[in-house]
């Protein structure tokens, strides 16, 4: 009998679909059309292949440029590049291979209380003299009335739409370098925070492998746009 959870194999099922064996597309040019048109769901990668600490950062400080509610950023990231780490992680995420094979495990983070940091958002904008302190304080007492006010309900939707925006843009920016990623969501949320310790005001949104693929993703569909789009009213 398989041990496999249904999950898991759901989860493997996804790489026996019609794979070519060909790389995935190496991009001639960097243009943002060609970027979100050829980026691709990599499941393969070369296991030898590490990005540096720098690689990574320049990634995420170009991720970090994402919109966010009000500003206040509450994204977080847990680098796993360590092997030991992803081996850790790998039961946890349904033994999904990309997990030990990327050069990295980027996993998004959402901090429940990123309101917290209004003050330092803020009082840079004053700072750089584009606004002024009274209004910095309007804003950060009404931030803090409205966030420190939420359920943590609320607070986790803030967090998974933030942490969704700064993960595209992490993805984007990795096939802009001639990276490949996948985003999961196939894994154990409460093992996760247990097993690298998260505190309790972080909730992971995603994780996000990346490295240099080996094997293209499958072919893309997408739903027609006309049965996606309606105009001015439902
Ligand atoms: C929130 C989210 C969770 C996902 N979870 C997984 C996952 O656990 N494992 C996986 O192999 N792919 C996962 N995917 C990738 C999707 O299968 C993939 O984005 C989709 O098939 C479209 O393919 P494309 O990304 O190549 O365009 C996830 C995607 C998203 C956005």
């Amino acid at each position: 009998m398989s041990t496999k959870s249904a999950k898991e194999e759901y989860l493997t099922k996804i790489n026996e679909m019609k794979l070519s064996d060909e790389k995935p597309k190496e991009l001639e040019d960097t243009d943002f059309f060609t970027v979100a048109r050829e980026r691709r769901s990599v499941r393969h990668y070369d296991p030898s292949y590490k990005m540096t600490k720098e690689e990574i950062e320049e990634l995420l400080a170009v991720a970090v440029q994402a919109p966010s509610s009000s500003n206040l950023q509450p994204w977080r990231f847990l680098v796993i590049e360590d092997q030991e780490q992803k081996e850790k992680l790998l039961p946890i995420a349904n033994n999904q291979q990309q997990i030990v094979d990327a050069s990295a495990v980027i996993a998004v983070l959402g901090d429940l209380e990123g309101y917290k940091n209004a003050d330092t958002i803020y009082g840079a904008a004053v700072e750089r003299g584009s606004m002024t302190e009274e209004i910095k304080d309007f804003y950060v007492k009404t931030i803090n009335d409205h966030y420190g006010n939420l359920s943590r309900e609320a607070a986790s939707r803030v967090a998974m739409i933030d942490g969704g925006l700064v993960s595209m843009q992490l993805m984007l920016a990795a096939k802009a370098k001639g990276l490949d990623t996948v985003p999961m969501g196939g894994y154990d949320a409460e093992k996760f925070a247990e097993a690298f310790s998260l505190p309790e005001n972080l909730q992971t949104v995603m994780l996000i492998s990346v490295g240099k693929g080996v094997k293209k993703g499958f072919e893309k569909f997408r739903l027609p746009l006309d049965e996606l789009v309606t105009w001015d009213t439902f």
